[in-house]
């Protein structure tokens, strides 16, 4: 059998003992696959004294993981610190200026410097890899990119995003608090560091600008996806979006808007009202699922844990084992160069259902008040709750269900709102998601 292929882990956490383990567990299997076997030389992380509950007794340490690089033992370095600049991003230059492939699971560090990053490996000869970056152990970037790569690729939606799955699903399931299921999802190694960038949609984000750029030939760009999260969510809410029949999910959507003026790459994150009998309904827990709809094969659905650190590990390790193969490709599906700049998509002219969530004071007129705002924006309501009575001085919740229609009315529904003494909170607008 040829020589190992030695390979340098910067990051010892979920994602980097995950790789250590499933190497050490697999790696006669993953050695005939891979034409070589794998062998970890070297490693870094903050700590040197914590029980990581693996032995690192046979590895070389560094305190510095951006050292890894240079070492002469080192042929691939493994990126799985996190963060989108700092010792990742300097280790990821540094790897790539030694003339080391580079493989990592970090999609922030891919969203904002992908594009240079996936250049300077087209200089230097030598394979980025990233299909942990995106859904976890699901492998969507080699889906997109090689699968599917025959087809004019039509839109890419999913759940990108395990914790906040984890935390809608399990809020859904038991009625726990929103703060109570985060520890938890925190505690089983989903969340990133700030977990804000989870329940804020920022991760989506991350992994959504990322499929874009793959999906369509565009030139990744991060800051033009349109960005919310789960935080506002209320269990009132979920109960509510149940009584009328729906789930509550955060889905990411690319497609290329072709509607005139407006035309160019839409990218949103966003909280929606998934049917019940939709198949993104029943995608529970950390798992995530990825739709891709491409003009010759139909609709792909792609399925699986996106966070933890088996699955993180398994996508890791088989773009090692890509490397190992000598198997290179193109980072983004095509060479930088060639990818193509595209304008953000204008949302105005986009139409659907939406679920609508008002907080009011419980006194005569307040309903009035929704409804003529509604009346006067042209929005036109499919069905309203509002359950129970508030003790005096208290509130309620209404909730309502929009005919399809455009966004922008609602928009301006709300907007003809803003300030009355009719709502005591910002009112909470979420999109239905079609078939
Ligand atoms: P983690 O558990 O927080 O581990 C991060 C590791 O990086 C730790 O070992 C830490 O060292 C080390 N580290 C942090 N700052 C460092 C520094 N300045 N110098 C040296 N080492 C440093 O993170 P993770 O969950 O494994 O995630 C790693 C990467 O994978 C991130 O990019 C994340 O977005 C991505 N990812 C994670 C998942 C998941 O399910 N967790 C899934 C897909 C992708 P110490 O241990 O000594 O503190
Ligand atoms: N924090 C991420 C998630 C990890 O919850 O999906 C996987 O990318």
């Amino acid at each position: 059998m040829a020589e190992p292929l030695k390979i340098a882990l910067a990051g010892l956490g979920t994602v980097g003992t995950g790789v250590i383990r499933l190497i050490e567990t697999n790696a006669e299997l993953i050695a005939r696959r891979a034409r070589r076997p794998i062998a970890i030389t070297a490693v870094s992380a903050r700590d040197r004294t914590k029980d990581r509950g693996v032995d690192l007794a046979c590895y070389a340490w560094e305190d510095d993981p951006v050292v890894l690089a240079a070492r002469d033992d080192v042929d691939v370095v493994v990126e799985l610190v996190g963060g989108s600049d700092g010792p990742a991003l300097a280790l990821a230059r540094n790897a790539i200026a030694q003339g080391k492939s580079l493989v990592t699971a970090n999609k922030a560090m891919i969203a904002h410097h992908g594009l240079e990053l996936a250049s300077d490996a087209e200089q230097a000869g030598i394979a980025l890899k990233f299909e942990a970056a995106v859904a976890g152990g699901i492998p969507v970037v080699k889906g997109l990119s090689e699968g599917a790569a025959a087809n004019a690729i039509e839109r890419v939606y999913g759940i990108l995003n395990g914790t906040c799955n984890y935390i809608l699903s399990t809020m859904e399931a038991t009625g726990r608090d929103f703060g109570d299921v985060l520890a938890d999802a925190q505690r089983l190694g989903y969340a990133e560091a700030d977990p804000t960038f989870d329940i804020e949609g920022i991760d989506a984000a991350h992994k959504l600008a990322i499929l874009a750029s793959i999906g369509f030939g565009a030139r990744l760009d991060f800051d033009a996806v349109d960005v919310s999260g789960i935080s506002r969510i209320k269990a009132a809410d979920i109960a509510q979006a149940r009584a009328l029949g729906y789930v509550i999910r955060l889905i990411g959507m690319t497609e290329i808007d072709t509607a005139g003026s407006g035309a160019g790459l839409f990218q949103r994150v966003r909280p929606h009202l998934v049917p019940v009998d939709h198949p993104l309904a029943h995608v529970d827990g950390a798992t995530n699922a990825v739709v891709a709809e491409g003009n010759f094969m139909g609709r792909l659905l792609f399925q699986g844990a996106g966070a933890g650190d088996g699955p993180t590990a398994s996508a890791v390790v088989a773009d090692i084992i890509d490397v190992a193969r000598g198997e290179r490709g193109a980072a983004f599906a095509m060479p930088v160069d060639e990818l193509e700049a595209m304008p953000r998509a204008l949302t105005g002219h986009r139409t659907g259902r939406a679920y609508l969530r008002f907080t009011v004071p419980d006194r005569p007129g307040v309903l009035a008040e929704i409804t003529a705002a509604m009346r006067d924006a042209g929005v036109s309501i499919e069905s309203l709750i509002q359950h129970g009575r508030a003790e005096e001085g208290g509130e309620v919740i209404i909730a309502m269900v929009t005919h399809d229609g455009p966004e922008s009315a609602v928009s301006a529904a709300i907007s003809l709102l803003e300030g009355s003494d009719s709502l005591t909170a910002e009112p909470l607008v979420m999109q239905i998601l079609g078939s």
